[in-house]
């Protein structure tokens, strides 16, 4: 196993659009578990392949409220139901020291292959489902900071590139 590099804002790969897997192949299992090590080092809640540079669609979720309990790697996720919205506090591995209040669905479910095992629907709420939610987007090239408000972004950018040059 081996620790990652996470990519941060504004590095360009966070806003491509990654690409299915056809193929659970050793190489992509060597990954996730690369993934997972990294989260739990970092002590993130979740991580998409974009974020350590490599634009596929895989995520690796802690699924446990406990975090370093249980992790799930999940390919080709997709959010398949999503209810109720509740607003909680947000940050990202990528976005490294910004947090802000972000409304998502409250409950989700979400489809995809587990690796090692097969087809997979999660239903959860709270906050694994916030970490679907937040990873899916990552896949997409969305990051949360997309969903503050105008003046919030303005404040986002001062702060965080100010800090990131210091
Ligand atoms: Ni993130």
């Amino acid at each position: 196993m081996a620790i990652l590099e996470i990519k941060t804002f504004p590095d360009p790969v966070l806003r491509e659009i990654a690409k299915p897997v056809d193929e659970i192949t050793e190489d992509i299992k060597r990954l996730a578990e690369d993934m997972i090590e990294t989260m739990r080092l970092a002590k993130g809640a979740g991580l998409a392949a974009n974020q350590v540079g490599i634009p596929i669609r895989l995520i690796v979720i802690e699924i446990a409220e406990k975090k370093g309990d249980r992790a799930i790697a999940i390919i080709n996720p997709e959010l398949i139901h999503t209810e109720s919205e509740e607003v909680s506090e947000e940050g990202c591995l990528s976005v490294p020291g910004f947090y802000e209040f972000i409304k998502r669905a409250k409950k989700v479910r979400v489809k995809g292959i587990k690796i090692e095992v097969s087809k997979v629907e999660i239903e959860c709420e709270g906050y694994p489902a916030r970490a679907f939610q937040h990873e899916i987007d990552h896949l997409n090239g969305r990051l949360f900071i997309d969903y503050l408000s105008p003046v919030k972004k303005e404040i986002f950018k001062k702060k965080y590139l100010k800090q990131k040059n210091r």
